[in-house]
């Protein structure tokens, strides 16, 4: 991070006496603020509030915020957005309170400010670094015209559990591919200097492990080894630290009998020490006093707990706001500790420029300009196409010819309300581009007949509870059985059937966890029926998660995964049903075929007593009675309309020495009859390792363009670096020995070749 208008001179280099690997010097602006502040003033600082108003990001809104503000109360507030409002804000804290200092103005950004492209778990899908980080930027370029300089993401919790509604949010099971898209997100919405007016300070969230909730509910206990910790989950906002993110939130969940937020070893050790990480931490929402309900004592006891643990900032709560300084009066907490916290907000201020022009992000021109363009549009557009995964082919159906006779059935065909997904509260519903709306527009040619032939739903109860943001399951006056005529009645005058089925926006996202992961009742009907009138039938199928589909895979249909892909939906799956662009989404989280294989992940270890390779049965062997080990749809699984194979899979050499470094290569082929992508993926396993490896890792992954009939080579360059792995002590090491790899198109790809590094 570029420190701007400031020269250091030595004089002022002082330290702020961490006791960790790192030094951080000390900013001349900031020491002179503190140097002036008293204790509520600094407490102050630590307060981040909400004032309501817009959507609703947790289950409390704060009050009286203008006189918290005036009153030198508040360091940030979040939920507040315009040029406009902002400038507002800063003017109540820097005409108003004693020192003048503005404010952190948050939100959540999740997927796209105003331009809202495919939730994160779709994102992730497309395997593209420079997608993921462009959509970043752009979502920073959009943000901050609006006033927002700081954002609560990029989310990068590992997941594993599709009950879990927060799934969505995250980039799926992988560590490695976890961390390669934190870093991307972190660099695209800070840039190469988070003071410029289009960039923006980006929090990784939520540390850590929230993603492993017990049972899949949301907030629930999650009780992980150290060593899975390190291995597996850990890793993500690692490398979002090292990326130099500017801060990390905590999550709601305890970790080895300590939440998150009260977490010395967390927060502290971990974090600052070993990671040395230099930004300051936030709590989630209320997550201080959830630590009364966890049961650790009353406000006064968790806020402190919290601020010694090295949490800076209380979000919505209040407890350090009406507790820190009677803690420190009764000497439960130093003002040591809540110097450095002001600090750290302070230092957060002057990187993103706030200490030297408080309006930096008050440019009423701009949002006209940057927000909403149809740069930005195209930019969601192409995001979404490269999200989707084709699940199934049958017959050639896809892609669909331009003049066509279609029918487009199902309850999310015609259907703005559902485009966005999860967590897009900066988005409007009202300006997404319907499914029907988007074929007609790619083929206007095409004859396309529309009819929602089922409700996401037929449960009233079930939709009240989804529909907490507004409509998103409509049940219809009709009765299911004339939905469902009028749909097979346009299906059996058409030449196919398109049918756009899943989930509604809130069935996935903060407290949507689901214990049943299937399609709707009321839609499986309606494809089965279809399936009848023997039609071509292509299911575009909408989740903010992995979905069992285990019937839906068996069943004559060719399957598009979509997601949900965001502001340009209708035009993104035109594009790709027509074959303007042909899928090259892979999936970022092993399907299950039920419930009852979850958690499941292509990680996994491999036992005392691996299942047999057939997938058929064996007594005293790790495997099921009624179903196979394996996922209906693996980790990395994908496919397109051309097909890719794989040849010349081999090393450079036998040995890799500890200073050198081995390439690995395969070719791939296009053999199929259309240009396409595909996302070439590297594993390795550690044969023999001092603690039990996982089956296979994901070590590298390459998207390459091929034409027809092309063949390229695609080389990963390995060192001993990319090796190393915790070991019992939770040192990261690598250990000689042989290791195998695979090259190819999916985790389920077979052994390939081997090597052995060497001492
Ligand atoms: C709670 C969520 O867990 C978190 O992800 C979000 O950033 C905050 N609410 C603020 O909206």
């Amino acid at each position: 991070m570029k420190m701007r208008k400031f020269k250091l001179s030595v004089a002022l280099l002082l330290f702020t006496g961490l006791s960790g690997l790192q030094a951080q010097e000390k900013i001349p602006q900031v020491e002179e603020l503190l140097e002036k502040m008293t204790l509520e003033e600094k407490i102050g600082q630590l307060n981040l509030l909400t004032p309501g108003g817009g959507i609703a990001t947790g289950s409390v809104v704060s009050e009286d915020v203008e006189a918290k503000i005036k009153a030198g109360n508040v360091g940030g507030v979040f939920g507040v957005s315009s040029p406009e409002r902002v400038r507002q804000a800063q003017e109540l804290a820097v005409k108003n309170s004693r020192l003048g200092i503005p404010l952190l103005i948050g939100s959540d950004i999740i997927h796209g400010y105003k331009t809202t492209y495919p939730i994160p778990l779709g994102l992730s899908s497309s395997w593209d670094l420079e997608l993921i980080k462009e959509g970043a930027e752009m979502a920073a370029k959009e943000a901050t015209a609006d006033g927002i300089n700081w954002n609560f993401s990029p989310m990068v919790d590992i997941a594993r559990d599709p009950r879990w509604g927060r799934i969505a949010e995250g980039a799926g099971e992988d560590p490695y591919l976890g961390s390669q898209i934190a870093k991307a997100m972190v660099e695209g919405y800070q840039g190469e200097d988070m003071s410029l007016p289009h960039t923006m300070m980006a929090t990784v969230k939520h540390m850590a492990l929230y993603g492993a909730p017990e049972a899949g509910r949301d907030y629930n206990t999650v009780d992980m080894s150290r060593l899975k910790m390190f291995n597996e989950y850990l890793p993500p906002y690692k490398a979002a630290v090292d990326a130099g993110v500017g801060s990390v939130m905590t999550s709601f969940n305890d970790i080895d009998g300590i939440p998150a937020t009260g977490n010395k070893w967390l927060l502290t050790d971990l974090l600052r020490e070993r990671w040395g990480f230099d930004g300051f931490v936030v709590s989630d929402y209320t997550s201080v006093n959830e630590m009364i309900a966890h049961g650790l004592g009353d406000l006064q006891a968790v806020s402190a707990l919290a601020i010694n643990a090295g949490l800076d900032m209380d979000m919505v709560g209040e407890g350090f706001l009406t507790t820190l300084k009677k803690s420190v009066e009764e000497g439960l907490v130093s003002e040591e500790q809540i110097t450095k916290a002001a600090r750290r907000i302070l230092e957060a201020k002057h990187k993103i420029g706030l200490l030297d022009d408080p309006y930096l992000y008050s440019d009423e021109s701009r949002p006209e300009k940057d927000i909403l363009t149809e740069e930005n549009r195209q930019l969601a557009r192409k995001a979404a196409t490269r999200s989707f995964v084709l699940l199934k082919k049958h017959n050639n159906t896809l892609p669909l010819f331009k003049n066509a006779k279609i029918a487009l059935v199902g309850p999310l065909a015609n259907n703005k309300n559902n485009m966005l997904g999860t967590w897009a509260p900066t988005g409007n519903p009202q300006l997404s581009v319907p499914i029907l709306e988007g074929l007609k527009n790619v083929a206007p040619n095409a004859n396309i007949t529309y009819a929602k032939g089922a409700n996401i739903s037929n449960d009233t109860s079930f939709a009240k509870k989804v529909n907490v943001f507004g409509q998103r399951i409509q049940i219809a006056e009709e009765s299911p059985e004339a939905l469902l005529k009028e749909a097979l009645d346009l299906a059996k005058s058409s030449d196919v059937v398109v049918a756009v089925v899943g989930e509604a926006t809130e069935m996935s996202g903060e407290a949507a966890s689901r214990t049943d992961i299937t399609i709707p009742d009321s839609q499986k009907k309606l494809i089965n029926e279809l399936v009848k009138t023997g039609k071509p039938v292509v299911l575009v199928l909408m989740s903010g998660r992995p979905l069992d589909i285990s019937e839906e895979m068996a069943l004559p249909v060719s399957i598009l995964q979509i997601w949900h892909p965001g502001v340009e939906a209708g035009n993104a799956v035109g594009d790709v049903l027509f074959g303007n662009y042909n899928p090259s989404g892979k999936l970022t989280n092993s399907w299950p075929r039920s419930v009852g294989q979850i958690p499941i992940h292509y990680r996994m270890k491999t036992t005392g007593r691996p299942g047999p390779e057939s997938g058929d049965f064996q007594k005293f062997k790790t495997n099921y009675l009624d179903s196979p080990n394996s996922p209906l749809l693996p980790f990395g699984y994908g496919l397109s309309y051309t097909t890719f194979e794989y040849s010349d899979v081999k090393a450079n050499a036998e040995k890799l020495g500890t200073d050198g470094s081995i390439e690995l290569s395969a070719t791939v082929t296009n053999t199929g009859d259309f240009d396409g992508e595909e996302v070439v993926q590297l594993y390795i396993r550690d044969v023999v390792r001092s603690v039990t490896p996982p089956g296979k890792e994901l070590k590298g992954f390459q998207k390459i363009a091929l034409k027809k009939g092309e063949s390229k080579t695609v080389t990963f360059t390995i060192t001993p670096e990319d090796l190393k792995f915790y070991n019992y002590n939770i040192e990261f090491v690598n250990e000689p020995g042989e290791y195998e790899f695979f090259i190819g198109g999916s985790s389920d790809n077979k052994m390939a070749g081997s090597f052995e590094l060497t001492q």
